[in-house]
């Protein structure tokens, strides 16, 4: 939820810190600070608002050090503000941190801190109670302070601690929030994700849970939760720096559509082999597992999730296997009744979404077997998975997820199609024909972005709309809560999203003249269904954008405006027919002026409940 960056080297800690929080603003950007060792002092400053207002309050101000942290922060715990935002320090300011998660137990620690040792709490943060009992266990030694205030903490946190008394030293510790550690010539570093060091270095330490990190310019050592060091193997990170970077594009979220058949093409290309069959790496889940499953679970949230809708569908109708689909949230505290024949998928783009998290730890407790479709490379939904299946999109910045939803699609359908193939429900050909289908999706959907002027020109006769209908059946109505989805979380416009034959079940009642209903009609052996329900809506008054394959030209009778994909098979079609509604999301939104890489109220990454 937030981003953390720590740098301790030969240069100046202070640009290096800030230039790493703005690759981090997608994790959170209501307020954003830092704290640097000087002259045996330690130096805050933290502002409410973006890292700009940070960066223009420090202009100017002699804040040369060679260690330091920062932070970029969205608010769980106390509002916005200067006081509120990290760093934060102990009474006298001798122990400065950052913190991304939440402490669960704070407030006891609070009461308990403010009792018996008269602190007195300047915010209204939990991650201050970290510095006051960082700085009550302080006796010269760093990281043993930070171990002690671990053991009194409950919750998620990955944290960066400075103490002017060791001013050429740096603590992180990390348990259920993301930590990296960038490893430099002459310098070292810590962060909350990759993009904030990619600039400056290439080998990293996935820092795993319950584990502490201590760093000097020319040194890092871990330990374990019983202090004792570990060895860990570097990660060479190959993106290109450029990667976290627009490209010449007006936001991260149009590069990132624009990103969608490459990395549909990565996403399939690295698991096909010579004679068009797939090899599923990260998978070691047996052929006899899979006869043996009883069930599969698909757990998620947001978009996610509704990928999840998708591969349910793909499931269901290529392997023949039960499958149910929930939001995390509600998944982690029903009791499921998941078993040890069960298969749970976690699909999660960050890899750190704190339901998802939770929901797969409970279905391990139960025994239940965990693959996870993740975007992120060594998030920790991932490491705590028994598979993981890497959706290979690359970083993706803008809130609003776009190629990680179109590739977590693509996964879906080469599991569905492996467990199809491994439970010999289908034949080779059927098998083979799917794949080379799939094989095709990149170029049919680059035919699509071809089409973006006339999704723009659409786009301004429709922007000043105020409430949007998406309908559609089957695979067509997960795609319409997706379409429903970009279009509410970038443009604040009241959109909703309903299976089109449960709207004369009360819902249009809400249609009137004028009402904008946008109606997918992708699914061949529903199209007539779907010319019906669009009848119903414009006999009401609706303005209808149709959405259908091309050659299904009878649409055009009925909507007032008609989108066409190219064709496919109908179990694919979600590949397609999402991404007019992102271009067309993007484009109302953008003619309606939001911020649409950082919607208000919304982070990249919810690693809180
Ligand atoms: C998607 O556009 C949203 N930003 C949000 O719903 C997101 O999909 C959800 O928070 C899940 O995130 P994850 O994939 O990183 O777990």
């Amino acid at each position: 939820m937030c981003g953390i960056v720590g740098y301790i080297g030969s240069d100046n800690a202070s640009d290096i810190i800030i230039d790493g929080l703005k690759k981090l603003e997608y994790r959170g950007y209501d307020s954003a600070g830092i704290a640097l060792q000087k002259n045996g002092q330690i130096l805050v400053h933290k502002y409410k608002g973006r890292i700009a207002n940070l960066e223009a309050a420090i202009e100017g101000k002699d804040l040369y050090s060679h260690c330091g942290i920062g932070h970029t922060r969205w608010a769980t715990h106390g509002a916005p503000s200067d006081v509120n935002s990290h760093p934060h320090t102990n009474g006298d300011g001798s122990i400065a941190v950052v913190h991304n998660g939440i402490i669960e137990n704070y407030t006891e620690l609070k009461e308990w801190l403010i009792a018996e040792h008269g602190v007195e709490f300047r915010s209204e943060t939990d991650t201050e109670v970290i510095a006051h009992l960082v700085g009550l266990y302080y006796d010269g030694d760093l990281m043993d302070a930070v171990y002690k205030a671990a053991e009194k903490m409950r919750g998620a946190y990955a944290i960066g601690a400075i103490c002017n008394k060791e001013p050429d030293k740096m603590v992180a510790v990390r348990k259920d929030s993301p930590l990296v550690v960038g490893l430099g010539e002459g310098c070292n570093f810590i962060a909350s994700d990759i993009p904030a060091l990619l600039r400056y270095v290439r080998k990293i330490y996935l820092i795993e849970n319950n584990e502490t990190v201590v760093l000097t310019k020319d040194e890092v050592k871990i330990y374990n939760a019983d202090r004792k060091e570990v060895h860990r193997d570097v990660f060479h990170v190959t993106w290109d720096a450029d990667a976290a970077e627009k490209e010449g594009y007006d936001h991260f979220m149009i590069k990132e559509i624009h990103e969608q058949p490459k990395g549909l093409y990565e996403t399939l290309h690295r698991r096909l082999l010579e004679d068009d069959s797939i090899k599923l790496d990260g998978i070691t889940i047996t052929k006899e597992e899979i006869e043996n499953l009883d069930k599969v679970y698909i757990v998620a949230c947001g978009t996610a999730y509704h990928a999840g809708l998708i591969g349910k569908f793909a499931i269901e109708r290529f392997a023949r296997i039960p499958v149910e689909v929930e939001v995390a949230s509600e998944f982690r505290y029903r009791e499921p009744l998941i078993n040890e024949k069960s298969l749970f998928i976690a699909i999660s783009q960050s890899g750190e979404t704190s339901d998802t998290l939770a929901a797969l730890r409970e279905a391990k407790s139960k025994g239940a077997r965990v693959l996870s479709v993740v975007n992120v490379v060594g998030s920790s939904v991932a490491r705590e998975s028994d598979d993981v299946f890497y959706t290979w999109a690359g970083p993706e910045i803008a809130v609003a997820s776009t190629k990680a939803y179109t590739t977590q699609l693509m996964c879906m359908y080469l599991i569905a199609l492996h467990m199809a193939k491994e439970k010999g429900v289908m034949s080779q050909e059927e098998y083979l024909g799917y794949i080379r289908d799939l094989k095709e999706i990149p170029e049919k959907l680059k035919k699509i972005l071809r089409s973006e002027k006339a999704i723009h020109e659409m786009a301004k006769d429709l922007y000043k709309t105020e409430q949007v209908f998406f309908i559609g059946r089957g695979n067509d109505s997960a795609v319409s809560y997706e379409g429903s989805l970009k279009l509410k979380e970038i443009s604040y416009i009241n959109s909703f999203a309903i299976a089109a034959g449960e709207l004369k079940h009360g819902t249009i009642a809400l249609i009137e003249k004028d009402t904008l209903v946008i109606s997918l009609a992708a699914q061949d052996h529903l199209f007539e269904k779907m010319l019906s329900n669009i009848q119903e809506v414009k006999a009401r008054g609706a303005y209808v954008v149709g959405l259908a394959k091309e050659g299904n030209t009878e649409i055009e009778k009925q909507a007032d405006r008609v989108i066409y994909i190219p064709e496919c098979r109908d179990e694919l079609t979600p590949l397609l027919s999402v991404v007019p509604l992102q271009l067309l999301a993007y484009y109302i939104a953008k003619l309606r002026g939001c911020d649409i890489d950082k919607p208000k109220n919304l982070a990249k990454s919810v690693t809180v409940e």
